[in-house]
């Protein structure tokens, strides 16, 4: 990670078949665009590449969660359940579409522990969205077992992911819809970027209008044509740049994928030279994207110590446990219902009643597993001298323990 190390002539090439015609636009242009629809191209190669019917592309990751939100018809009066370790887009999406996000613990593959889940659900759970984060699987099987039990459609946060898979089945292909992120720091990435892919063709359908304004795409599915509207959307409009781009990247993706297994492996080595270590859960190692190396110390006060020992010698690891960006106890604005709106939308509702409260020490067993948890994000092109300054440093930390 990230797909920008291993930007070329191929890249190159797919821009300039775009800007040779003119045509940003992913619709209309007639003869201008000499053919070339790039968007719809990506979005057809991608669901292909995932095992899915259709995919549908959108300005970002999070606008990917708020579409595939909108065409489940998930809004005010719903509760969504996501993990509490994931990144702030997903529960924003949840918000923005007048949902309630209720959070879960994670358990040690650092993704949404499934008997939480069971726990959490009530009358008012309208979806499940479990995230997989830092590149590898959730239970997405038990989740499955447990949302269909209910009668409660899965979307599957995808964005860290792209091109994991379990038992060889793409992740993003389990549930009714999948999101992507294709942003600056993905393993693949259009700049910024997004895609949802899924199998319901009505669903896809909706999505299409829904992320053009409404407009009616029913006489020409995917692509523009109609004069009515069914009803009201926004604009998620992919352009033909970032279409262009992400041909080129998902073209190198399962290569990207073997990079970092490979850099990945040599430094778990490493790592494991470290007393007391243990990996994170990776339910299919096959299936591993490998963006990141997890491992754990056997107490928080290890962790610190071991982590001060990485920063000393140049190899400092992330502490996602400190981390503001993407653990429920450090989201301060979520906490304290921070908002814009004069009624305090969405944390209070139109008549400025509170309607939900988040308390910081609600998901404790998350909180144990992150403090004693360091990551490494792991590079597609890793160079010996790299390797040889993370290895020096992980031994480092081994004499001291
Ligand atoms: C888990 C998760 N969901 C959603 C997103 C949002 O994607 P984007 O940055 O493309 O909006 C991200 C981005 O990092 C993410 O990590």
């Amino acid at each position: 990670m990230p797909g920008f190390e291993v930007f070329g002539e191929e890249e190159k090439k797919e821009i300039m078949d775009v800007l040779e015609t003119g045509v940003l636009f992913r619709y209309e242009f007639g003869e201008q665009r000499k053919g070339i629809f790039k968007v719809r191209s990506f979005e057809e190669k991608f669901a292909s590449y995932c095992g899915t019917n259709h995919g549908q592309a959108v300005t970002s990751g999070t606008a990917a969660l708020k579409v595939a939100l909108a065409v489940m018809g998930v809004g005010p009066g719903d509760e969504v359940i996501t993990q509490g370790f994931t990144f702030v887009a997903t529960w924003e999406a949840i918000f923005d579409v007048g949902a309630v996000p209720v959070f879960t613990e994670i358990d040690e593959t650092l993704n949404m522990d499934p008997a939480d889940l069971e726990k959490k659900i009530t009358a008012k759970t309208r979806a499940i969205i479990p995230v997989h984060m830092l590149g590898a699987p959730a239970r997405i099987k038990e989740i499955k077992v447990i949302a269909d039990k209910h009668g409660i459609p899965v979307l599957e946060d995808t964005a860290q992911a792209a091109g994991g898979t379990i038992d060889g089945k793409r992740l993003g292909s389990f549930g009714l819809c999948g999101t992507f992120s294709f942003d600056a720091v993905k393993t693949m990435t259009t700049g910024e970027g997004g895609m949802i892919v899924t199998d319901d063709e009505n669903l896809w359908r909706q999505m299409s209008e829904y992320h053009d304004h409404g407009h009616d795409h029913a006489v020409n599915p995917g692509g523009r044509g109609g004069e009515g509207r069914s009803f009201i959307g926004f604009n998620y409009r992919m352009m033909e740049l970032q279409g262009a781009m992400g041909l080129a990247q998902l073209a190198k993706l399962d290569g990207m994928i073997a990079s970092q297994k490979k850099n990945k492996a040599a430094l778990k080595e490493a790592a494991a030279k470290i007393p007391g270590v243990s990996f994170r859960t990776i339910l299919d190692e096959e299936g591993d994207t490998a963006t990141f190396l997890g491992f754990f110390l056997p107490d928080a006060d290890t962790a610190k110590k071991v982590n001060a020992v990485l920063r000393e010698n140049g190899a400092g690891a992330i502490a996602f446990g400190e981390n503001t960006w993407h653990f429920y106890p450090k989201w301060e604005h979520l906490l304290a219902g921070s908002t814009l709106a004069r009624s305090g939308w969405p944390f209070n509702d139109e008549y400025s009643k509170r309607r939900v409260v988040y308390d910081a020490d609600v998901l404790p067993a998350s909180a144990a597993i992150m403090n004693r948890l360091l990551v490494y994000q792991v590079p597609v092109n890793l160079s010996g001298e790299q390797l040889a300054k993370m290895t020096a440093a992980l031994g480092k930390a081994a004499e001291v323990l």
